[in-house]
Order: structure tokens, then C-alpha cells, then sequence
């Protein structure tokens, strides 16, 4: 029997419908509340609002799940490849060996990108953050490609940009390191797997073959699955929303990576190891931040602490969390950021304000750790990231395309100037 939820302003009766997902999470539907009653609901950072109804990724913040498609992320992590994770997330189900074998050679067959990107690369200063770029970049496969700005292209045609974005964006993110260090191009090498050809690709140099090490190949494809997707976060609902308009995937990914390249998202990686840094310039004192970052007057904030959705721990950190002790041992890497890590992290888990507000560290907080310790270049974590999250972003525009979702339009509460007359530039004062 359908559920309903009673709303009563000034003695009128509103209801309802509960929606019931298939992991019992309930909300109401007020999609016609507006119609009926006039009146909106007023949610500033969509703090408790529901988007959509998707089947992508399950994430209980209270409990610490997280499961791609119903698979938990922990067996995730620790069976699969992020090829493997990005088909599940994609199209739905893990691959057959079969599917596996044909979506791979469908991603090398694709992963070459145009010379003329490499005019538009050398555009940039060597200043530019590798986020702009790569957002330009990203959009400017519209150019090379131009039947995808039709928003009614056969599923085999967006399935090809698809395949386009997963093969070209790794390729166009090593271009970009490169053009910014003033180095050669590498190109795509088929013979490898899609972790270990991009760490080549950045890597490598005229003078030096890059070996790829099977250590530092691992964690990143660790981090790339355990950034897969994350349901409606900033990013995501992003892409969701610039796709709702009928705008381009290619357009939509670009949005959702300028989304991600915020300090209190993506960016935050890149913050931590900046943070930490910070404090030892500062004299290594890691309490003077922790009080600088409880103090309300203070905008700092402990980066790669704390998170939306997650109030006992992010899962995600607790896997970077092992994988990053194991990483600095084995790579015996010992830099006094790590140090400061430590102190940090077991100072703000005893501090009462990070407990009640139950503020943890949080997944950036440990891929920034391995990332610095791994030897990628600091302004290039949250480029990981986006090379990571880029299957989730592509699943989730997918899917509200398939929803045939409509644009994306929040209402608001106006609060601004009531009507006044117009005023002459010679009578303000
Ligand atoms: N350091 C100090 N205080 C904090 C922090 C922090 N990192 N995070 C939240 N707080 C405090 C905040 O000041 C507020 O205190 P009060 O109740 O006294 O006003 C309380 O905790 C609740 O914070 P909020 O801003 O209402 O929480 P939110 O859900 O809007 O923000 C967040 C979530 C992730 C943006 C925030 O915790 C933050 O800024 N963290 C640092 C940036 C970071 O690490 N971001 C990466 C998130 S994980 C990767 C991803 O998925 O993007």
C-alpha cells in the first residue's frame, strides 16, 4: 500500500508520497507540493534533498558502506582492477572475461589523441593549474568530434564517446604534465595495462625509460577504484545537471572536473600535503593548527577532515588508510610531512571538537599521503582524482539521459530589493 507523508500549513492538508529505495531509505516526494500548495522547500546545499532515484551507488554514512552497483568497496578494492570497476559502474554488472578482454581493446584502440591538442596545450603558461587545463581540454574534444553535441545520438554513439573520454582523458592529462614540464609527449603504449600506460606516459623521459613499479602501480589503482563513483556529491551532480540540459558528455565532464577541482572536494588532496607542508614551515607545531581550525573565527579548516555524508568514518580512508602505512614502509619513504600526518590525525581523533562534530579523516586525507609518497607532483592529485571519478561521472549522466531526466532547475526564496523605481546615473549618490 502506497505510504504517504502528512504536510499541514494553516489547517491544509498535504500529502505526500514516501518513495522506498531497495535500501529502505525513505523521502518524500514534494515534486508537486509547489503546484498544490504554493510553496517550495528550502534546502541551502542540498543538505537533505534527494536529486534522483539511481541505481549506481548505494552509500550509508552512518553505517561506513559503500557499494558500486551492490558490490562493497573493500571487495572492490581488493579483487577487482579500475577497468573492471569502471565497466561495472558504466553498464551496470562486473564484465564476462569476454566483455573485459573487448572493453579494453576498445579503450586502446582510442587512446591516441589528436596532434592538433597539443596547439592548445602549448597555449597555457606553464602557471596553469593542471584542473584548467584539463577541463579545456576535456571540452575541446567537442571540436574534434563534433557529432556529439547532438543530444539524440544513438547509444552506440555516446557508447563510442564513452570509450573516447576513458582512453584520451589519461593520455590528455600526461600530455598536459609533460607540455608544463617542458618535456616530450609520450604516447599511449598498447601493450600495457591502463594503469601502468598512464604512469608511463607521465613519467617516462627521453633519457630514462620508465619502469613501471608494481607498488606504485597498485596504489593507484587503489585510489582510482575507491574514487570511482560517490553517488550525488558536488561533482556528480554537477555533470548530472550541466547533461540535463542536453549539453554534450564531453561538456558534462569537463563541468564536473572544474566542480571537483574545489578545495572542499577534489582539491582537498592537494590542500593536505599543502597543510601539512604549512605547518612545518610554521615550526612543525601541528596543535597551533588544530586550534587555529576549532576556532570559529578562523576559516581555516583541517584538510582532509570531515565529510557530508560520512559521520563515523569514510571506508574509502580506512582501506588508503592501511594501504598508505604498507606504501610508506615498503617504499621506504620517510618525509617529515608524514611525520606531521601522524601527529595531526591522532591529535584531532582525542580532540573533543573534531569528535562531536565527528569530523574524520577523510579519503583525501591518505591518497594525498600515498600520492607524495608514490612521486606525484602535488598540483596533479586532483587530477587523479578526476581520471578516478571519471567512470562515476560518465554512469551518472548515462543514467539520468536514460531516466530521460528534465533540466535541472532549483527554485529559491527571494529575499533580495522589492520593486523600486529606476534611478538616474546623475541622482545616485
Ligand atoms: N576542520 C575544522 N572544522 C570542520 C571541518 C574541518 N575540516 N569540517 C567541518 N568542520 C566543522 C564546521 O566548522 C562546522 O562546525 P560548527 O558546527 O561549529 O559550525 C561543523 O564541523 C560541520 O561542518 P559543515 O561545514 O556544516 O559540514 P559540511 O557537510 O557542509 O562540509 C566538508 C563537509 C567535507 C566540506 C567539510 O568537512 C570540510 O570542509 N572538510 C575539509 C575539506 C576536505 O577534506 N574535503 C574533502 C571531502 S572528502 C572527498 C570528497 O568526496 O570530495
Amino acid at each position: 500500500m502506497a505510504e504517504f507523508a502528512e504536510l499541514k500549513v494553516n489547517g491544509k492538508e498535504y500529502k505526500l508520497p514516501i518513495i522506498e529505495g531497495t535500501e529502505q531509505e525513505k523521502g518524500f516526494d514534494i515534486s508537486k507540493l509547489r503546484a498544490e500548495s504554493g510553496m517550495i522547500t528550502l534546502d541551502t546545499g542540498f543538505k537533505n534533498t534527494g536529486s534522483t532515484q539511481s541505481s549506481v551507488t548505494f552509500l550509508d554514512g552512518e553505517k561506513g558502506i559503500l557499494r558500486y552497483r551492490g558490490y562493497p568497496i573493500e571487495q572492490l578494492a581488493e579483487k577487482s582492477t579500475f577497468l573492471e570497476v569502471a565497466y561495472l559502474l558504466i553498464y551496470g554488472e562486473l564484465p564476462t572475461g569476454q566483455e573485459l578482454f573487448d572493453f579494453k581493446s576498445d579503450i586502446k584502440k582510442h587512446q591516441l589523441v589528436h596532434e592538433d591538442m597539443k596547439k592548445i596545450l602549448q597555449g597555457f603558461p606553464s602557471t596553469a593549474h593542471p584542473m584548467g587545463v584539463l577541463s579545456s581540454l576535456a571540452t575541446s574534444l567537442t571540436a574534434f568530434f563534433p557529432e556529439s553535441l547532438d543530444p539524440n545520438r544513438s547509444a552506440e554513439k555516446i557508447n563510442l564517446t564513452i570509450l573516447r573520454l576513458l582512453a584520451k582523458i589519461p593520455t590528455l592529462v600526461s600530455w598536459s604534465f609533460t607540455n608544463a614540464r617542458g618535456i616530450k609527449a609520450n604516447y599511449p603504449d598498447n601493450n600495457l595495462d591502463y594503469v601502468g600506460n598512464f604512469m608511463k606516459m607521465m613519467f617516462n623521459l627521453p633519457t630514462e625509460e620508465y619502469e613501471i613499479d608494481p607498488i606504485v602501480a597498485d596504489a593507484m589503482e587503489k585510489i582510482f577504484i575507491l574514487h570511482a563513483d560517490h553517488e550525488q556529491n558536488c561533482s556528480t551532480s554537477t555533470v548530472r545537471i550541466v547533461g540535463s540540459s542536453h549539453a554534450n558528455l564531453y561538456a558534462s565532464v569537463a563541468a564536473g572536473i572544474n566542480a571537483l577541482w574545489g578545495p572542499l572536494h577534489g582539491g582537498a588532496n592537494q590542500k593536505v600535503i599543502e597543510m601539512l607542508k604549512n605547518i612545518i614551515d610554521n615550526g612543525g607545531d601541528a596543535k597551533k593548527f588544530l586550534d587555529k581550525a576549532k576556532d570559529p573565527n578562523d576559516p581555516f579548516r583541517l584538510m582532509g577532515f570531515g565529510h557530508r555524508v560520512y559521520k563515523n568514518f569514510d571506508p574509502r580512508a580506512q582501506i588508503l588508510k592501511k594501504q598508505a602505512d604498507k606504501i610508506l614502509e615498503r617504499l621506504g619513504v620517510d618525509e617529515p610531512e608524514f611525520e606531521i600526518a601522524k601527529h595531526l590525525e591522532e591529535a584531532a581523533l582525542k580532540d573533543e571538537y573534531f569528535i562531536e562534530r565527528k569530523l574524520y579523516p577523510n579519503v583525501d586525507f591518505y591518497s594525498g599521503i600515498i600520492m607524495k609518497a608514490i612521486g606525484i607532483p602535488i598540483e596533479m592529485f586532483p587530477v587523479m582524482f578526476s581520471i578516478g571519478r571519471l567512470p562515476g561521472w560518465i554512469a551518472q549522466w548515462k543514467e539520468m539521459r536514460a531516466h530521460n531526466e528534465p533540466i535541472g532547475r532549483p527554485r529559491q526564496i527571494y529575499v533580495g530589493a522589492t520593486e523600486r523605481p529606476y534611478v538616474e546615473v546623475s541622482d545616485r549618490s
